[in-house]
Order: structure tokens, then C-alpha cells, then sequence
């Protein structure tokens, strides 16, 4: 697999520049919070790979269902004879391989780009997928943002983009409509993305997945903390905070947060700062919103595409939609 890293040194500050200063920020506030996206080094990757696997967390194996089902569709509906598959968020290739290989089985010629923030997940990736004649493999170490600027400069082929397993989910509604609208320019005419959608559900259900009973999701918080420690010269004591999730019916979302066990002051190194905590004041960390099926479809539509099909599981607890990117002539131009 070829790897080009579009992480550069000069880059690579700039990303622990915005790191502090979203921490500085995000704990200065009334309500303290820290973005989800910072979840992702590469212990955190490594957790979330864990907690994909785990029993409770039921979102990552309904996908891969669906995606077994349609994986010999998708080249029926998309019947390019060379096809360039980007990845955005890539984890372990589990799910791109069952996609790639349909487009294989029907004697496609693929051009896989996967894009990830972790170079390890990446190189995980690279070990997992099977080596075909037909398929190549071309891994994006980058940021979304990034990824997406790329997409242009990659080819002319028709592209099937993959944005899988509700990564959609973290992002608010202005974020949202933002993403998909820059996605949208990205494209051709006529090119699709697959993307994941975890759905609205009993809350019992929800709520156990992200309260796995092997503390991964705990783990995976907490890791939060132990990568401030480590990457701003924190000093905080990650047993003084505890996990809580639960599901917003409010909101339609999962919330996690960090709650301070006791009255506490951390110092950042790097800000040369400290941070009060009140006992059980908490950090926001994650958004997780739940969908409908009538939700999917007008966020495609609002934002440039239409639907060419909704695929669920048979308990209806997650959608694979796909969006095609049409752009309608008028007639009289
Ligand atoms: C990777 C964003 C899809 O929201 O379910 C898993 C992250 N957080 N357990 C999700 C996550 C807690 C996950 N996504």
C-alpha cells in the first residue's frame, strides 16, 4: 500500500497549537467541554476498534450486515468499469473490503483511497486488506478537511465515496449541512457517497452501547484525559473523573460527559494555566445523534443530493444511504 502522509511537520504543530487552544477554551467555560474529534490518537483508535467489536456496542456489526447484503448491488447501481472508492475515516478496512470486493466480484477495476487521521489505523488497515490485480491502494493520512480538499487532485474516475459507521453523528446541525455541502463540491456530477446512519431506538438499547460493560467506552473517554497529560503537560488525575453516558430523547442524541469526582485545580503545562473544578462538574464530550429515515432524506436533499436508496437491517436499527450527487440541467441554458 502506498501511504503519502499529508500530516506535515509544520502541520503537525499546528494541530497541537489548535489542540490547546480548544482545551484552553473549551475548559474556560461555564459549561466545560472538549470535542470528540480528539478522541482519535492512536490509543484512542485503538479503543474505539475494541468497543466496534464488543457485544453492547451493536452499531458497527448491524453496518457490516447491511453492507454484506448490498455489497453485490452497489456495482449494479454504480456499473463504471474502473471506480475510485475514498474512504473518509477508514478504522480498520473491515467494512471497505466487503464494498471493494463487490465491486471486484463484478470485475471492476478499484482505486481504494482510504483517509484517516491515525497513520496506525491506517497501517492496521493496509494489513487488513487482501491484494487483487485489480485494486489499488492508495492511504490518505489526513483530516477530514484535508482528505475532502484532496478528492479533487486524485482523478476523473467515478467515485464512490464511504463515510460509514454514523461518524455523521458527532458533528451538530451546522456542521452537518457544512460537511455535506463541502462534500458536494468535492464531487463530479453523478458520483455517490455511502453513508452510515445509526437510527432513533429504544433507549435501553443506546444507552448500553455506550456503557459497554467492559469499561472500553469508559477507557475511551478517559483516554481523553490521558492524551491532555500527555500532549499539553496536564497533570490530571484520571481517576478523580468518572463516565457518563446516556441518550437525550430531547435532542435524539447519546451524550457523553467527564464528571469531577472531587473539587480540583489541574495545571496545563503548555498553557501555563490551571482549571477549576467544582465537585461533580462535568465536561461535554461527544454528540452521538440518533436519525430517521425521513431525517436522512432531507439532509441529502437540503445539501445538494438525492437518494438514490435507504439500506437498513432487519431490525431497523441503522441506515447505509446512498446519496448521488445529480446536477439537474435546465432545459432552457
Ligand atoms: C465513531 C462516532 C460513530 O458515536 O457511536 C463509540 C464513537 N463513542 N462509543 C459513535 C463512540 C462512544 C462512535 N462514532
Amino acid at each position: 500500500m502506498k501511504l503519502t502522509n499529508l500530516i506535515e511537520t509544520d502541520q503537525t504543530s499546528q494541530h497541537h497549537e489548535a489542540f490547546l487552544a480548544d482545551v484552553v477554551n473549551g475548559l474556560s467555560t461555564e459549561q466545560k467541554s472538549i470535542s470528540a474529534k480528539y478522541f482519535y490518537d492512536d490509543i484512542g483508535s485503538e479503543l474505539f476498534q475494541k468497543i466496534s467489536q464488543h457485544h453492547d456496542y451493536y452499531p458497527t456489526k448491524t453496518e457490516f450486515s447491511i453492507l454484506e447484503n448490498i455489497s453485490n448491488l452497489l456495482p449494479t447501481i454504480i456499473n463504471d468499469a474502473e471506480i475510485d472508492i475514498i474512504e473518509l475515516g477508514a478504522g480498520d478496512g473491515h467494512k471497505s473490503e466487503l464494498i471493494i470486493n463487490g465491486f471486484i466480484n463484478a470485475k471492476r477495476k478499484v482505486n481504494f483511497y482510504p483517509i484517516d487521521i491515525s497513520e496506525k489505523a491506517m497501517q492496521l488497515l493496509g494489513d487488513n486488506l487482501s491484494i487483487n490485480e485489480n485494486l489499488h491502494i492508495h492511504g490518505v493520512v489526513a483530516d477530514y478537511l484535508h482528505g475532502l480538499a484532496h478528492l479533487k487532485a486524485i482523478s476523473n474516475n467515478k467515485k464512490l465515496v464511504l463515510f460509514l459507521g454514523s461518524n455523521i453523528g458527532n458533528f451538530n446541525k451546522e456542521q452537518t449541512d457544512q460537511f455535506l455541502t463541502m462534500l458536494c463540491n468535492a464531487l463530479n456530477n453523478d458520483d455517490y457517497v455511502l453513508m452510515g446512519f445509526d437510527l432513533k431506538k429504544d433507549p435501553a438499547i443506546l444507552n448500553k452501547a455506550y456503557n459497554d460493560d467492559a469499561g472500553l467506552t469508559k477507557a475511551f473517554n478517559l483516554n481523553l484525559l490521558t492524551r491532555i497529560n500527555r500532549e499539553l503537560g496536564g497533570d490530571i488525575d484520571i481517576t478523580q473523573f468518572m463516565h457518563y453516558g446516556f441518550y437525550n430523547p430531547y435532542r435524539s442524541t447519546m451524550e457523553s460527559y467527564l464528571i469531577s469526582l472531587a473539587e480540583q485545580t489541574i495545571t496545563l503545562k503548555a498553557a501555563n494555566q490551571t482549571f477549576h473544578f467544582k465537585h461533580l462538574e462535568s465536561i461535554h464530550l461527544e454528540y452521538s445523534h440518533k436519525f430517521t429515515p425521513s431525517g436522512i432524506t432531507k439532509l441529502a436533499e437540503h445539501n445538494g443530493f438525492e437518494i438514490t436508496q435507504l439500506f437498513s437491517d432487519e431490525k431497523d436499527y441503522f441506515i447505509d444511504a446512498l446519496f448521488h450527487k445529480i446536477v439537474h440541467k435546465d432545459m432552457y441554458d
